[in-house]
Parts: structure tokens; sequence; C-alpha cells
């Protein structure tokens, strides 16, 4: 619901997960920055990608290609001519909008007043118009009368126009011949037009995969989920390379795979769901989305994508240079086909904090008592262990100095000496720290801590020569 999402998005600010881009400036409209716990979370879950897919699969490699490319991939790869959503502009309010976002929150507001049918039977019609390109009958949907007093008032809308989704920026000076460059919409082209440079100083053999993470940037029209929909984001894509006719068994085994990747993130399995693309993009012969029930609803977390030839036969075209494989195994040259899976990491991270977030009601018949806890996979957690000693003196901090000393070079800690002690454990549950130890009066006499853990509240004493071990045990 609703008002679980505006309470995420609060946090997240509050205890340093994500900030407004430029907020002093009053931000920058779906661009957003990470702090200090926001940057350290996004970390972990891109390691932990980037670990699964490549340290975990001996036939992947991963590559690191740069945001510019050569305008001609844009061209070989159709995001030039296909790269583009159908807009329309409302002359009065001087707002553009994305046709399916527009309709998508009339049917949202005809759902909460109780017409869901109503609202279903507009988006069938939706897609059923957009997958003939039919703008003019779009157009007269968005003029239909309910829609004139809803959204906006008036219907006095422009004509619906493709407009492409990709930045522009100019390579060279002004003097200078400029040529017109875009920002990558995606990282996949990167590790298309890098394939053969892979496959052959890496002599991998077919079937194998190139793993890529890196920023990506889309002029959204519409952005207003907070991190779901973004201008500039980052994707953790990995394209796998097999022979044609095989594609269907490894779409499949790469969906399996996916979904399996999730699971162990801590997250329960009925929180997902497979959706299948009806309309499909214009480079894929099969195509499905893995979802996440978001608190806004199931919404799209990643793509797994059956690409065929498309991009390698495009660049091959644009290009003149050869992008076949010589199968020893079959004796034969073939343009590879491409399973791509592609996940959002922003879109991850906000699935992982989702997941997560939990208001809890402590209270007991004594006193009134809650809190706000982030119950993340400990792998995942921005900090593993916190570290406090009971009071500032008596030589406690120094003994909690030597826990951090020993820890600190293995995972992330957090040493902290103000306040009561159960603040501080209620300032760590609210960034997710899954252990705290603290040091005290005891701790003198026979070198045992108390550990507490986040998600049961239960302390128990443990020697100080244990920490490490038993919390290295917990992150792999
Ligand atoms: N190479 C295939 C590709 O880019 P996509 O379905 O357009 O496919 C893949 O994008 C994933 O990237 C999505 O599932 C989503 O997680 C993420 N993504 C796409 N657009 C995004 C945006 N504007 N903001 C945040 N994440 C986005």
């Amino acid at each position: 619901d609703n008002n679980r999402f505006q309470a995420i998005i609060s946090h997240c600010k509050e205890y340093g997960f994500v900030f407004q881009s430029s907020e002093i400036y009053d931000g920058l409209s779906a661009v957003y920055d990470y702090g200090q716990w926001g940057s350290e979370l996004k970390k972990n879950i891109k390691d932990y990608w980037w670990k699964s897919m490549t340290q975990l699969h001996e036939n992947i490699v991963g590559i690191d290609a740069a945001i510019f490319m050569h305008p001609t991939t844009w061209k070989a790869s159709g995001h030039v001519d296909n790269f583009s959503d159908p807009m329309i502009d409302n002359k009065d309010s001087k707002k553009r909008y994305r046709v399916d976002h527009l309709l998508e929150a009339f049917a949202d507001e005809l759902e909460k007043a109780g017409k869901k049918e109503e609202g279903d039977a507009i988006l069938a019609t939706m897609d059923q118009l957009l997958a003939a390109d039919d703008f003019d009958g779009l157009k007269k949907l968005i003029e239909d009368k309910k829609i004139k007093c809803t959204v906006s008032g008036t219907s006095n809308w422009t004509d619906v126009r493709q407009f492409n989704l990709m930045f522009s920026t100019q390579l060279g000076s002004v003097t200078e011949e400029a040529s017109e460059i875009y920002l990558r919409p995606e990282t996949a082209q990167g590790i298309f037009v890098n394939f053969l440079n892979v496959q052959k100083t890496g002599r991998m053999k077919i079937p194998f995969g190139i793993a890529q993470i890196g920023k990506a940037f889309r002029n959204e029209i519409v952005a207003r989920q907070f991190i779901f929909r973004m201008r500039e984001f980052e994707q953790m894509e990995m394209q796998f390379f097999v022979r044609p006719g095989t594609q269907k068994e490894w779409y499949e085994k790469w969906k399996a795979t996916r979904m399996e990747w999730h699971k162990s993130l801590g997250i329960p399995a009925d929180k997902y769901r497979f959706h299948d693309h009806v309309k499909l993009a214009f480079y894929a012969d099969a195509a499905c989305d893995i979802e996440f029930e978001f608190p806004i609803g199931f919404k799209e977390v990643e793509g797994i994508h059956s690409r065929t030839d498309y991009d390698l036969s495009r660049h091959q075209e644009f290009s003149k240079k050869k992008m076949q494989y010589f199968d020893p195994e079959i004796n034969q040259n073939y343009i590879p086909y491409v399973i791509e899976t592609s996940i959002g990491l922003d879109r991850c991270f906000l699935m992982v904090i989702s997941n997560a977030y939990a208001e809890e009601d402590l209270s007991t018949a004594e006193k009134q008592d809650s809190r706000v806890v982030l119950r993340f996979a400990p792998k995942l957690a921005p900090i593993k262990l916190a570290v406090l000693p009971l009071t500032k003196k008596d030589g406690l901090p120094e003994i909690a100095r030597e826990i951090m000393d020993e820890c600190k070079t293995s995972f992330r800690c957090f040493y902290e000496e103000k306040d009561a002690i159960g603040r501080r454990y209620r300032r760590q549950d609210a960034i997710g720290t899954p252990f705290c130890v603290t040091v005290d009066h005891q701790t003198k006499e026979d070198q045992t801590v108390t550990i507490r853990y986040r998600d049961t509240m239960q302390q128990e004493r443990i020697p100080i020569n244990k920490i490490k071990e038993l919390i290295e045990k917990q992150i792999l």
C-alpha cells in the first residue's frame, strides 16, 4: 500500500540510504544519490550479483565497457529508430505524459474508486492500440470524458507522438567538427561490440557468457516512483552466447537460475512471479520479467530475453566486421544466439529494502514500545557488527576498540559509545545491522561480551575471541 511505500521512502532519507539529487536546489526529477548506508547496501548487492554470475559460473567473465559508444552502435542496435515511447502533451498544463503511464494512472484511480473493471477495460484497449501503433485511437481514448475530468481538468491534448528515450550530447568542441553521441540506454551493447574481443582473448567456448555492471540513462517521461524509475540508473546484465537452435533450452535454464538467485537473497518465493511478454521488444523471440511484489504492487525487477542473433547480425551488417564464431564441435561458423538476463541495480535495492522494512509493536503490559527494523540478509547489510561499550569509562572503550581492530579488516563494523544501550540498539535496527556486541564490566572479568541478534532481539554471552568467526559464518 501507498502508506508503506511512503514510510520506506522517508526511512531511506532519514537513515542515510537515499537522498534526492541536488536536494539543496530542490532536487532533480527522477535522479537520486545514495548516502552512507545506501551506498554500502548497493555495493553489497552488486558484489553478490557479480560473484554469483562470474565466480560461480566458470564460463562467464565480466567486462567494464564505456558509457559512450560510437554513434553507429545505436543505429545498428535499433535504438535510434525504435527506442521510443508514445507521448502526449497537455496544452493547458504544458505537461508531457507517456501514453501508457497516463492511462495506467487513470486505471489506478478507477480501481481506487471501486471501478476496477472499467480501468482494466481501458488498459486492454490501450494494449491493442499500442500494439497496432494506432496513435489516433490512443488520442481518442485519452480524450474520453472520464480522463478529461480526472487527470487534468481539460481535454486539450496534442497529437500522440513518438519520443526517443536516449540522451544525446556532443563529442568534441563546438569549433571542431562535433558529432552527436548518446549516453547508453542499456549496458548490453558494450558486451555485443566486444563479443569477439572477449571470446578470442579469453579463449571462450560456446556456450559462454559476458557480465557487466554499469550506468544507463533514459529520458523517462513520467518518473515519479522514487528509485523504481530513474533517468540515471545502473544495470547488471549478462549476455549468454549459445548455439542457434538451443536458445529455448537456455532461456528456460536462465529463468530458473535467476529465480533461485532472487530467493537466495532471503526473500520469500511468494513475493515473486514471472510475467511473460506478449508484445515482444524489437529484438526478442521470447521474453519475460521477474516481478516482485513491491508495496505499490507486483512490478518488474528483472528481464530475461531471448535476443536471437539480432544484435550481433546488425553489428556485422553496420560495421562490416564478421561477428561469427567457429564451433569446433560441429565444425561450423555461425553468429551465436543470445539469452540476456538484465536486472536494474536500483530497482533491486528498492526490492531488498521493501522486503526488509518492518514496523514492529513491542508493547508489553508495562509499557508501550515499537521499533523500525530492516531485516536484511546479513550478507547484504550495510554494517555487519556494531561494537558498543556499555559506558564511556572503566576501560570499556579500550576493550571495544580492540574488538573493532580485530574485526574491521574482515567486514564493516561500527563503533558507538553515546546514549543508552537500548537507543543504540534501535539505531542499529533501523539501518539493519544484524549483530551488536556490548562490552560491560563482566567483560573485564571473563573476556566475554553480550551479542544481541537484530531479528530476535535475543542476547547471549560469547567469548571475545569467537565474535569474528561467528559473524563470518553468517555473512557468506
Ligand atoms: N538490455 C535489456 C534491457 O535494458 P529493460 O527491460 O529495458 O531491458 C532491464 O531493462 C532492467 O533495467 C529492468 O528490469 C529494470 O530493473 C531496469 N530499468 C530499466 N529502466 C529503468 C529505469 N528508468 N530506472 C530504473 N531501472 C530501470
